[in-house]
């Protein structure tokens, strides 16, 4: 079948991981055009109603890996999935023997599509570090008090982006690990420590421009990064003990490899 390019590592998925398989919408968009019969009808036709070109390749590129790379992890036929929406839109398997099986989230900015998997729920958002934020007015909405005390110590415009950014993804990442978007109010999710009563937290930089955070259980201890278009090596290894920020590079050649 089509799908089984992409290998799994030998050792699989232990419980205190997530994998994240990032794939470029621009580079995978023909192999994945080849690939549309895994999809189901509702994603076809939600395919065609896109009216950008690169929303519609990062969801064709989103939804065709996640597929192949769920399949693989279930060992199953990718088109035999079920997939459907929770009750805030979070992607989920249907077949409850499946879904205690692998947990997943999806996360794309610009070109660049994530796809996080786990034994236990996980939330995974990648964005833009050139995203063009307002960042006095979103962190009113959006931060706690805390948080933008923080983000506003820092000097200058670009530390206080980044920062921003940083916490940002993490909200995003515990609003997807728990599937209830922005239904829950994220000011009162407090995202500076790694260690939450919830779970934990981790953010890194999957490519250079690139900024992402992965909220999982309280038993996440590694992060490894993987390429759908090479397979079972990680790109990547994120030591989840670490504070500061660390930029991922290939195992086998520099970060501008991707
Ligand atoms: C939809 C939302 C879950 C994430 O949106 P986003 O950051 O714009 O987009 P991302 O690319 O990171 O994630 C989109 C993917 O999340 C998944 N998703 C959608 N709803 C979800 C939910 N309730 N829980 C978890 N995952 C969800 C889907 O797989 C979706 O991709 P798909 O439509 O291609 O299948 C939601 O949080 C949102 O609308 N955010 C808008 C931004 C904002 O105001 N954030 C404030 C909080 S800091």
């Amino acid at each position: 079948m089509p799908g089984s390019a992409i290998r799994l590592p030998s050792e699989g998925l232990c419980r205190g991981e997530v994998h994240i398989w990032l794939a470029d919408s621009v580079a995978m968009r023909a192999e994945c055009e080849r690939m549309t019969d895994f999809l189901s009808d509702d994603e076809i036709i939600r395919l065609g109603g896109f009216k950008s070109v690169q929303a519609h390749d990062t969801y064709l590129v989103g939804r065709v890996t996640l597929r192949r790379v769920i399949g693989r992890y279930l060992d199953c036929d990718p088109k035999d999935l079920r997939i459907a929406a929770g009750q805030h839109g979070k992607p989920i398997l249907v077949e409850q023997r499946q879904r205690a099986q692998v947990e997943f989230n999806v996360s794309h900015a610009e070109q660049v599509v994530g796809i996080s998997v786990a034994r236990r729920p996980v939330g995974f958002d990648v964005e833009s570090t050139e995203r063009c934020v307002d960042i006095g007015a979103l962190s009113q909405r959006v931060m706690s008090v805390a948080e933008r005390a923080a983000i506003f110590s820092n000097c200058g415009i670009e530390a206080q982006r980044s920062c921003f950014l940083r916490y940002w993804t993490r909200k995003e990442a515990v609003l997807k690990r728990d599937g209830c978007g922005l239904s829950r109010d994220p000011t009162g999710i407090e995202t500076a420590e790694s260690m939450t009563q919830c779970g934990r937290i981790f953010s890194f930089a999957p490519r250079p421009g690139y900024i992402a955070s992965v909220a999982g259980s309280e038993m996440l201890t590694t992060i490894s990064l993987f390429d759908p278009a090479h397979g079972s090596e990680p790109t990547g290894i994120v030591p989840v003990m670490k504070t500061k920020i660390p930029t991922i590079g290939r195992s086998h050649g520099g970060p501008d490899a991707w």
